[in-house]
């Protein structure tokens, strides 16, 4: 269909007149279907995930008990969870469709956990329930109730980074960072699980109890977390320095004064 003005009629192919017949009315989410063929035309995908992320963001953000004046949705089998987030207790009232991820980063603020693609495939949302690893995006918040949580803004005591958020550092181990704090909170969990002999798919000894962790091992026990920045050597390097205590040469410095002036004259940037 070529993309038409908003206000201009809309000329429909016999298919796309088929498709408008059958839809459902888009009432609740506050379009008709004639304005979402429309706008979707004009908008395509991104308007469709729009959508998407208005809707999560009004559930989890929904003032229940009170009704949503303003939120497009409805609350629906309001549920009360009361469970421990970074050793601080937390009373939430929530519609029991909300899942963890969007609880802490719509209702709590807490955005440090991070919305990747949103179905289990990618990590980014990672965190730790009772210090094991989770997928936040497929928690539903209302069965964390007595469960201690433990998201990336919970791993620092005071300014003393967390063992593995300095690792993570000293390899530089992301480049966008986007997928670096569900990378911590799962290298962390995949600490404890070898502590407690977890073994994995690329274990030798399954018997051995404790397990000494690899670089093969690190890069299974990791697989679930996708960078798209490709940063997995320094990934790996940081895991295993944290687990080993070995510690490998940094491979980066901060430039020095110097090298910065020189930068400067050379490029003509002054904030360089
Ligand atoms: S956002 Fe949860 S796995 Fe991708
Ligand atoms: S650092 Fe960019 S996705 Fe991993």
């Amino acid at each position: 269909m070529p993309h038409t003005p908003p206000n201009e009629p809309v000329e429909l192919n016999e298919d796309e007149a088929a498709l408008l017949k059958e839809m459902p009315t888009l009432d609740g989410i506050g379009q008709s279907r004639r304005e979402f063929m429309v706008t979707s035309a004009v908008g395509g995908i991104g308007l469709f995930a729009a959508n998407l992320l208005a809707q999560e963001s009004a559930l989890a953000h929904m003032p229940l008990a009170a009704g949503a004046a303003t939120a497009p949705i409805r609350a629906q089998n309001v549920v009360k969870v009361s469970l421990t987030i970074n050793g601080k207790p937390q009373s939430l009232e929530l519609d029991s469709r909300v899942v963890l991820l969007d609880a802490l980063r719509e209702r709590l603020g807490m955005t440090g956990t991070k919305k990747g693609c949103d179905q289990g495939q990618c990590g980014a949302c990672t965190v730790l329930i009772d210090g094991e690893r989770a997928l936040a995006c497929l928690t539903l918040a209302a069965t964390l109730e007595g469960r201690k949580v433990t998201t990336i803004e919970g791993l620092a005591e005071d300014d003393q980074l967390h063992p593995m958020q300095a690792a993570f550092i000293k390899h530089d181990a992301f480049q966008c960072g986007y997928c670096t704090p569900g990378q911590i909170c799962s290298a962390v969990g995949v600490l404890s699980e070898a502590r407690r002999g977890h073994v994995s798919h690329v274990t030798a000894d399954v018997g051995a109890g404790t397990t000494s962790l690899s670089n093969d091992e690190i890069r299974e026990r990791m697989s679930g977390n996708i960078c798209r920045c490709g940063a997995y050597p320094g990934i790996v390097a940081a895991v295993q320095e944290a687990h080993s205590g070995r510690q490998s040469a940094q491979t980066w410095q901060f430039a020095t004064e110097t090298q910065l002036a020189a930068v400067r004259k050379e490029t003509g940037h002054e904030t360089v």
